[in-house]
Order: structure tokens, then C-alpha cells, then sequence
């Protein structure tokens, strides 16, 4: 694609979804332009891990700058059985769909959204996970029908990640431009004093989830996002060091 290529003003929504599923919460998608009062949305008692002693290599950044990549360096995986209520509110969820929206996108093709799940659509997407185990396995046990489908009822904030084919931009590219979108949304949620965690796995691809979730044709799900209330964070894991993934020519 062309590098130079314009953004054009988001005017039409071609990966909209093709209707609101019966009972999706409308968290007012529309208003995502719009600017978000944060600090007004922000929890009062963050879950945030100290960051890192070191590696991070931000010894002489201060104040607001020093701030940001503490909160970057402090996300942690959250499995969503570990996320508990209160998950995000209505204006929360907007902000986190409105970090979303500042991804990179090349093209400016938008070539993913979120399926919302809410909590009157959790024994339906455990229906899902459970044929679609049934799918992988027409012989599993009852236990482990009943464990897939119990899955569906964890984190208070769960959403689908969906990424779209668009000709107009490589397959990796799309991918990429979904994975900053994620970024975002963990961000935004650990800056709301949430937790979140990512979840995929063979259910997301299953006939039975394709259409629970009425993925077009052109669409795959990559992956869940979870947002919730953490009740113990968890420690900051060993990062990488920059020296061990960063060349210079
Ligand atoms: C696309 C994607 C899918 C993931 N799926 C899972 C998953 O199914 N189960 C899980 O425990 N973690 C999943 N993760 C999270 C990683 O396991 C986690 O990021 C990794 O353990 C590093 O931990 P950290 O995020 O706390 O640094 C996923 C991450 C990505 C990017």
C-alpha cells in the first residue's frame, strides 16, 4: 500500500456490525470522537503492580512521562476468571473503545471491531463453547462440556476482537493495527484501575461461535479482551531487556 496514502474522514462503517445481537448493551460506539473526561472515569484504587527495578531503561524521565511508562510497565495478563466486578460502565467502555480507535491503521480501513458480550449474553456464548468443544470432540465428557460453557461466565467486560480481509492492506498489517487497538484498550483500562487479559483458542474459530457472533464471511476472530476489578495484582514479570531484542545496523 502506499505509505503516502490519505486518511480519508471516517464517514462510513463498512466492518459494522450487520445488527445488534438481542440484548448488546449500545455503549454509544458513535460518540467515540468524542473526548473522554478520564480523570472523572477513573477508579479510585488502581491495581497497579510497582513497575520494574529495572530494564526499562527510565531512570531520568520524571513526572508525566515517568507516569505513562510506569502504567505501561505495570499491565499484567489478568486471566478473566481473576476479573470481578464492577467491570467498566458505559462511559468507561467507551473510553476503552475510544483507545481502540487510536490505533495505527494504515489506510485508515478500520479492519477490525469488538463484539461486546454482556452479561444477559454470557449463557449463549457458553453454549458456544461448549459445541464448539463438541466441534473438536463429539465424544467430550459432560464435565468438560459443562467447564467450556462455564468459562463464558467470567470478567465482567468481555468482548470479541475481529479482524476484517480488506484487499487494501496486507493480512499483517491488519493484524498489526488490531494488536495496537488491543494495546490500547489494556492500557486504558489499567489507566482506569481495571485489569484485563487476553484470551483466544480453537472455540473462536468454531462454526458454532462464527455464528453466535454473525462474523461475515471476510471476518476471524482473533481473540477475547477482558476488563474487570483485580483483587491482588499480580507482580511485574521479567521483561525482556531492550539490549536482547533491539539491533542497530
Ligand atoms: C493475541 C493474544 C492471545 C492471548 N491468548 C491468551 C490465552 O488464551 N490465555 C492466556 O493465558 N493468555 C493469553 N494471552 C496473554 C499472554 O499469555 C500474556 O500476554 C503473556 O503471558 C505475558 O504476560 P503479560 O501480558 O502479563 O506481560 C494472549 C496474548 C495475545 C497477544
Amino acid at each position: 500500500m502506499d505509505s503516502a496514502a490519505a486518511c480519508a474522514p471516517h464517514v462510513a462503517a463498512p466492518n459494522r456490525a450487520p445488527a445488534a445481537a438481542d440484548g448488546v448493551v449500545d455503549v454509544g460506539l458513535e460518540a467515540r470522537g468524542a473526548p473522554s473526561p478520564i480523570t472523572s472515569l477513573r477508579r479510585t484504587s488502581p491495581p497497579l503492580a510497582p513497575p520494574p527495578a529495572s530494564g526499562t531503561g527510565t531512570a531520568a524521565i520524571a513526572g508525566d512521562a515517568a507516569a505513562t511508562l510506569a502504567l505501561i510497565a505495570s499491565r499484567r495478563q489478568c486471566s478473566p476468571r481473576r476479573l470481578h466486578p464492577p467491570g467498566p460502565d458505559a462511559a468507561q467502555q467507551r473510553a476503552l473503545f475510544g483507545a481502540a480507535a487510536s490505533a495505527p491503521d494504515h489506510g485508515c480501513l478500520t479492519p477490525w471491531r469488538f463484539i461486546v458480550v454482556p452479561a444477559q449474553r454470557r449463557a449463549a456464548l457458553g453454549a458456544a463453547f461448549a459445541a464448539a468443544l463438541l466441534e473438536r470432540d463429539p465424544r467430550a465428557a459432560p464435565a468438560d462440556l459443562e467447564a467450556a460453557a462455564a468459562k463464558a461466565a467470567h470478567a465482567p467486560f468481555l468482548a470479541v476482537a475481529v479482524t476484517r480481509d480488506d484487499a487494501l492492506a496486507p493480512a499483517d498489517e491488519r493484524l498489526l493495527s488490531l494488536g495496537c487497538a488491543l494495546q490500547n484498550m489494556l492500557l486504558a483500562a489499567q489507566a482506569l484501575g481495571f485489569g484485563s487479559g487476553l484470551v483466544s483458542g480453537p472455540a473462536l474459530r468454531a462454526a458454532a461461535m462464527r455464528r453466535l457472533l454473525r462474523l461475515r464471511d471476510d471476518e476471524r476472530a482473533v481473540c477475547f479482551v477482558a476488563v474487570g476489578s483485580v483483587r491482588e495484582p499480580r507482580a511485574p514479570r521479567p521483561r525482556p531487556r531492550p539490549a536482547d531484542f533491539v539491533d542497530t545496523i
